[in-house]
């Protein structure tokens, strides 16, 4: 998208041009033929590569779609960066920085190595340590209640009722020795207080959550919009949680490739192996985009062409 002029941020959205630029967007990269599907969990192995779908929020309550934007997918990593707001929303900011941290690994989302290379201490909520260790302190004295939480919480978010894709958190409790792994190195530092087992599960249950392009679109923007859901006018978070959340999903949403997207794109961005990839926009709203084919650090290689091209046709970098 070098050809497309990179518009500065003015503060307010051209509505009148959204669906245009969503359907641009959507021609220019419906064939881009790169990216690989997410072997390592099977049932993502078996994803249709051709799927997308791009759908944008605004924080007035419009939503504007294109493509398959109403396909269900396991929200996966994603869910992170919410549940991660709903922590800090129950325990506050300086205890979730103490325990949970907010420094980019520079590995990848799986990674072991960055564990022991710290002490133990995961450093950030959205690898896979460090939500593991999130998780496990949303409130609820069970298991069953923590992800009862979880999928009110997110339901919140999206202004719709999630539910769990049985299928997806099957295919991927059978295939989690990694997630195991990392909860009981967790534990073994003294990280985690409760059994790793039922946070590992309650984990993979929250990546399991099925959501839509649109749902993505309307998550983000409440986070966009200082924890007031845009469709339906309910809070969910507060505003300084939004902040903190926002300036970590900045710094790590896209892994060891965070700071380039931050560089050429300029918001912060969430992505999931299964394909999808939510963008927001403080103040103005969220793009959520999705199609299964993933580049090398897993993340979804046509939704992040599409978001890049609409940040800058939209003046929605930060800097
Ligand atoms: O734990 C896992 O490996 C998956 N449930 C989620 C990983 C993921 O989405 C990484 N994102 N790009």
């Amino acid at each position: 998208f070098d050809d497309v002029v990179q518009h500065v941020s003015t503060g307010a959205l051209e509505h009148d041009r959204i669906d245009a630029l969503l359907q641009e967007a959507h021609e220019r990269y419906a064939d881009a033929d790169e990216g690989l599907l997410a072997h390592y969990i099977p049932i993502l192995g078996q994803a249709d590569p051709d799927l997308f779908g791009i759908a944008m929020s605004h924080v007035g309550g419009s939503v504007h779609t294109v493509g398959d934007c109403d396909y269900q997918f396991s929200i996966q990593s994603i869910s992170k960066m919410f549940v991660y707001a709903l922590v800090v929303q129950e325990h506050g900011r300086e205890e979730v920085r103490e325990r949970i941290g907010v420094n980019n690994t520079g590995m990848s989302f799986n990674s072991v190595m960055a564990v022991e290379l710290n002490n133990g201490h995961p450093m950030n909520p959205m690898v896979n340590a460090g939500a593991i260790a999130t998780t496990a302190m949303m409130p609820g004295k069970t298991a069953a209640k923590k992800w009862e939480n979880v999928r009110e919480g997110l339901s919140a978010f999206a202004g719709r009722p999630l539910t769990l894709d049985d299928e997806v958190y099957h295919s991927e409790s059978l295939a989690n020795e990694r997630n195991k792994a990392l909860g009981r190195l967790l534990k073994s530092y003294g990280r985690l207080e409760n059994d790793p087992h039922d946070a590992v599960d309650v984990y993979t249950k929250q990546c399991s959550l099925n959501v839509t392009a649109h749902d993505l679109a309307v998550m983000g923007a409440t986070l966009a919009d200082g924890g007031v859901n845009p469709v339906t006018g309910k809070r969910v978070v507060d505003a300084d949680v939004c902040r903190d959340t926002l300036a970590t999903v900045a710094s790590n949403g896209l892994y060891e490739r965070s700071g380039e997207w931050l560089f050429e794109i300029g918001i912060p961005a969430k992505s999931g192996v299964s394909g999808g990839i939510v963008a927001v926009a403080p103040g103005k709203g969220a793009i959520g985009a999705f199609s299964p084919p993933l580049d090398m650090a897993g993340n979804s290689v046509r939704a992040q062409l599409a978001i890049g091209q609409l940040s800058r046709a939209m003046g929605l970098n930060l800097f």
